[in-house]
């Protein structure tokens, strides 16, 4: 029989006062942390993430509570069935090549104590992968069927108390053809369960917004739906405080509030906080407000609401303005996997992302295309990104025979008007997108959907700008579908910027997705391929081969160099993802067998494993300040003496000067020494440019040491080292993190490191490298940045592709004290690193 969730619901009873005794009787267990609590919003809710029973395939009577699933696996969600794999060319390499779509049940039993009796519970999806169809107790509660939507139901007609367990069965059933990339299948995002009074906040029930910033104070206005679900009218007092970063209450109000029976009411108070704090992407300050509904004294409900104080002006002459600061938007659209971990949501897995993006100098991202992880938000607005929150990828046209669209025009706009009020209090959202390259862009009255759809948006939120990403850019025009948004986004049009902002003076422009440049990382083919299908179906790191319909990085600098009214740009993609590899197996065309096997994306600045590949450092050049210079490709040409190599630095200060083992090379100077990028095939760039953004020399190889040294102003402001490699002598572990939470997503990213003798990374090793975890934690994924390898992300090993792999350890919950990894592979000496897990 299953664990009953002692210790869930000692917890629960201090929150719920239900008398239950402390936290401390039901063990080291609590349903959340501080953190959590401040990212989900409410005190009020409990995690339902923990033993839940699954199953693959049809089960006949699975919905009823007498149903018999002991048998079945036993696990916690956020989970993804799918990601365990095998790989099979069957389930399609442009979805990841995994087993993604059928039926799948999950099961959760649950005890609930007598004195919970005549609460109101609700159970809430923060998104289920596919057409969700939930009961509790054996009645069908209702169904979802876009599995990036969040979702709730009332439990409370339905509920036992005492003795009778509780059973919530989901069926999910994620199709074919239903998606353009990897989707994932399951439970994948958290479950919680609202527990309440009669009288409580409403679900989303309050709206922030800061009507008015000086530096002097701010004006709060805190929205506030309060429900009463009783027989009576409820007068009460709706308290609202706003709380700083060190827990200070630096504003207050007290609103009564007469809430009809079984109605809804709304105070909408607001607030001064005197010299207010920003949030900004560089000290992303974050504010709470508290709200506490009171009869009397007698709190009836809690609940908390991130918000941050920050003013956005959008404007055709303005561009992008934050706190009165004009930045340029350099965003990346991310899916929504996270690489081996498939899409089950981790906080960390998404914050790591997030972090490494950062680190590259980039401010924003596109949710592409549908709403994320409430956790990417939380991240985002902790780490200072902005956002652009996309609702679809299809409107009523469908690009996938079983897409959103099969069901638009039942749930589109109820999707829509619950992704703006999940996530309307983020500091880092900007802009609502209503779609991604719609087919309606070419239809005649393409238009009267995007009309209603921007309206949509406004209503549910009128401090929010709308926009879309177009690619049919003349239909678009011509239907007038793209005057319907307020920021008009170019998905890869850099080419026509100047022409559209010429003809519609009055636009706001937005290069909402870009470049779509294709690599892998460790990878330099001689000579340099130009968007040539490589037989390794690998692609070259020179970063000069780009989808058809795309072009390297520097052609959209160019373009926004030349109209800088342009908000900025959104490089498809940040990190790698599942499904997609283009050039391989490319959209519209049959299917080539040679294109197997590659089941994950290119276009990553990242690869999937969370390595940055060469186009990291070019972004960084133009997006960072502190001086930096990156080389490329690595030193380690054997069998190539005398030859020449192109060599590449990407630098943001003004001039490089490259030595090989001591002996220069030359020095040259950014924007005078222009490097040529041959056209290729690449349809749309028709034409080989000269680009000011790169230096290039060509060096005939000699083993040894290549030199980069950077200068700004005539002085070294950076410098850099390629080394040729040795044989391959040990394996080196980097951890990313050695202190682990037990919260259940304690995760350390590992990296290994194939080195030579001294200590040089071997950038062609491939060993097969062994784990063992022993301790506190185990083996989460292992991950080696390859596209195209068929191993299995859940392992004990993995082969290093081009001198790394990627092993990822999860703490055990209950776990504490040290976890040993080991990683071994025949002739070398083993890798060994000892993590701790620690109680927050
Ligand atoms: C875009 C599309 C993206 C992705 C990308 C690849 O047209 O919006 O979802 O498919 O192409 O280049």
């Amino acid at each position: 029989m299953i664990e009953r969730g002692r210790a869930w619901w000692a917890a629960a009873g201090i929150l719920l006062g239900l008398g239950l005794g402390a936290a401390s009787e039901g063990g080291t267990d609590t349903p959340f942390s501080a953190v959590e609590r401040l990212e989900v919003g409410s005190a009020r809710r409990l995690s339902l993430d923990r033993d839940w029973r699954f199953s693959r395939g049809e089960a006949p009577g699975a919905e009823r509570p007498e149903f018999a699933d002991a048998g079945w696996r036993l696990l916690d969600v956020p989970h993804d069935w799918a990601i365990e794999g095998p790989f099979d060319r069957q389930f399609g390499p442009h979805r990841g090549a995994l087993p993604f779509h059928g039926v799948a049940w999950y099961r959760k039993h649950f005890d609930l104590p007598e004195a919970a009796r005549g609460r109101f519970f609700s159970v809430e999806f923060d998104g289920a992968m596919a057409h969700a169809r939930v009961w509790l107790n054996g009645h069908e509660l209702g169904g979802r069927p876009y599995g990036y939507i969040g979702f709730s139901f009332d439990l409370t007609a339905h509920l036992r108390f005492g003795e009778e367990t509780n059973v919530l069965a989901v069926r999910l059933a994620p199709k074919d053809q239903s998606s353009r990339w990897y989707p994932g299948a399951g439970l994948y995002r958290h479950v919680w369960l609202d527990v309440t009074g009669p009288v409580h906040v409403a679900r989303w029930g309050t709206f922030v917004t800061t009507p008015r910033v000086t530096d002097a104070e701010a004006a709060v206005t805190v929205r506030t739906a309060v429900r009463n679900r009783g027989k009576e009218e409820a007068a009460v007092i709706v308290e609202t405080v706003l709380v700083d970063e060190d827990d200070d209450a630096v504003a207050r109000d007290e609103s009564p509030l007469r809430v009809p029976a079984g109605g809804e009411a709304t105070v909408d108070p607001r607030l001064v906080v005197a010299h207010p704090e920003r949030w900004d992407v560089d000290r992303p300050y974050r504010y709470r407000a508290a709200t506490t509904v009171r009869r009397g004294r007698q709190v009836l409900d809690r609940f908390i609401t991130p918000f941050g104080i920050r003013t956005v002006e959008i404007g055709r002459d303005t561009g992008f303005v934050l706190n009165g600061r004009r930045i340029p938007l350099r965003g990346v659209c991310l899916h929504h996997d996270l690489g081996a971990l498939g899409t089950a949501v981790s906080a960390r897995a998404i914050e790591r992302q997030l972090e490494i993006l950062k680190a590259m100098g980039a401010n924003a991202i596109r949710s592409s295309h549908n709403p994320p992880a409430p956790e990417l938000l939380g991240a985002a607005d902790r780490l200072g990104f902005v956002v652009i929150d996309e609702a679809f990828d299809e409107w009523r046209k469908t690009k996938v025979e079983n897409g959103h669209g099969t069901f638009f025009d039942e749930w589109a706009e109820t999707d829509l008007r619950d992704m703006i009020r999940r996530d309307r209090n983020h500091p880092s959202v900007v802009l609502w997108s209503i779609g991604n390259e719609i087919l309606e862009q070419s239809d005649p009255d393409g238009w009267k959907l995007a009309r209603r759809l921007t309206a949509i948006c406004h209503e549910e939120d009128p401090t929010r700008l709308v926009t879309a990403g177009l690619n049919q850019l003349d239909n678009a025009i011509r239907n007038g579908l793209a005057r319907e948004v307020d920021v008009v986004g170019f998905n890869y049009q850099p080419r026509r910027y100047a022409e559209v902002l010429a003809a519609h003076p009055d636009w706001i422009l937005l290069g909402a997705e870009t470049a779509s440049t294709v690599s892998s990382r460790g990878v330099y083919h001689l000579p340099v391929e130009h968007y040539k299908k490589h037989p390794s179906r690998q692609i070259t790191s020179y970063d000069v081969v780009a989808a058809p319909w795309a072009y390297p990085p520097d052609v959209e600098w160019d373009a926004l160099d030349h109209n800088p009214s342009i908000l900025g740009e959104f490089v498809w993609t940040g990190f790698d993802y599942l499904g997609e590899p283009t050039p391989f197996f490319m959209w519209n065309e049959p299917e080539d067998d040679a294109d197997w096997p590659s089941r994950s994306s290119y276009f990553g600045i990242v690869d999937l494993a969370g390595f940055p590949k060469d186009r990291y450092f070019l972004y960084r050049s133009r997006w960072t300040s502190d001086p930096m210079v990156h080389l490329l490709p690595h030193w380690s040409w054997e069998g190539r003496e005398g030859q020449e190599v192109p060599v590449f630095a990407y630098t943001n200060a003004d001039e490089v000067e490259l030595f090989l083992n001591g002996r220069s090379l030359g020095r040259k100077k950014k924007g005078r020494d222009l490097v040529t990028i041959p056209a290729g095939d690449r349809t749309d760039a028709d034409r080989t440019f000269d680009t000011p953004y790169r230096l290039a020399w060509d060096v005939p190889y000699a083993p040894g040491a290549l030199v980069a040294v950077a200068f700004t102003g005539g002085a070294e402001v950076a410098r850099t080292e390629l080394r040729t490699a040795g044989k391959p002598a040990r394996l080196v572990l980097r951890p990313d993190r050695t202190r682990l939470p037990t919260d259940g997503d304690g995760l350390s990213f590992v990296t290994v490191r194939v080195e030579d003798e001294a200590g040089n990374l071997c950038p062609e090793a491939d060993d097969l490298v062994r784990f063992e975890v022993s301790g506190a934690g185990r083996i989460a994924a292992v991950d080696n940045g390859d596209p195209t390898s068929l191993e299995p992300f859940q392992a004990d090993r993995r082969k290093a592709f081009h001198g790394l792999a990627l092993l990822v350890v999860r703490a055990d919950r209950a776990g504490r004290g040290p976890i040993r990894v080991v990683a071994t592979a025949p002739g070398l000496v083993p890798g060994q690193v000892t993590l701790e897990v620690t109680a927050r």
